[in-house]
């Protein structure tokens, strides 16, 4: 195991299970729905968790990134900025917001009303984690891979200042390592 790792918390058979499950869940929901919807993942967090989902998602469903930054080291800081927008209208589609993990809930009220503003039909959020004791602002995923207690977490996508994110698993970060 990695030396900064304290212990891994989610591995890679229980990961993709639950992808699967969601997936299926999605499938289902989203398959009497006018149109299949469009999946909007945040990078660069949720590639891992995107590049796992969709495979289980049996509907035709296109996808699209935005970049939106807010965090620096592990302490969750104020203001959203837009680092990359959409490349595709979101006007009248129902989207599906894809993200690594629900922490402060920042980040996803912004997005979920940015979204919104430009005129989505309905917007639905999956997160692959969530941190439900972190929460400051009042906003749920719709679905969840897995609940977390809070401790910094890194792997499957999650990053500490960049690293880490090519671990096939979710594992928590040594505080040695990050304070
Ligand atoms: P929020 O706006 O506070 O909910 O933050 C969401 C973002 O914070 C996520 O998309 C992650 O990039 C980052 N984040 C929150 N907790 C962790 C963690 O434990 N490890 C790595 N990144 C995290």
């Amino acid at each position: 195991m990695h030396p900064c790792l304290e212990k891994i918390l989610l591995n890679e058979d229980e990961i993709v299970a639950r992808c699967k499950e969601l997936g299926q869940q999605i499938t289902q929901e989203y398959k009497n729905n006018e149109q299949p919807p469009l999946l909007v993942a945040l990078l660069k967090g949720s590639v891992p968790f995107l590049a796992e989902l969709i495979k289980h998602i049996d509907l035709d469903i296109q996808f699209d990134f935005m970049d939106v930054s807010s965090y620096e080291g592990t302490e969750s800081i104020g203001d959203i900025k837009i680092i990359k927008d959409l490349d595709c209208s979101v006007k009248n589609l129902d989207i599906l917001l894809v993200e690594d993990i629900v922490d402060t809930g920042r980040t996803l009220k912004t997005v979920k009303a940015m979204l919104k503003n430009k005129g989505a039909k309905t917007v639905r959020v999956v997160t692959l984690l969530d941190k439900p004791d972190r929460r400051v602002v009042d906003i749920e995923a719709d679905y969840t891979g897995f609940e977390i207690p809070n401790e910094f977490v890194v792997g499957f996508g999650l990053d500490f200042n960049q690293k880490y994110r090519n671990f096939p698993f979710v594992g928590v970060l040594k505080e040695e390592c990050y304070k």
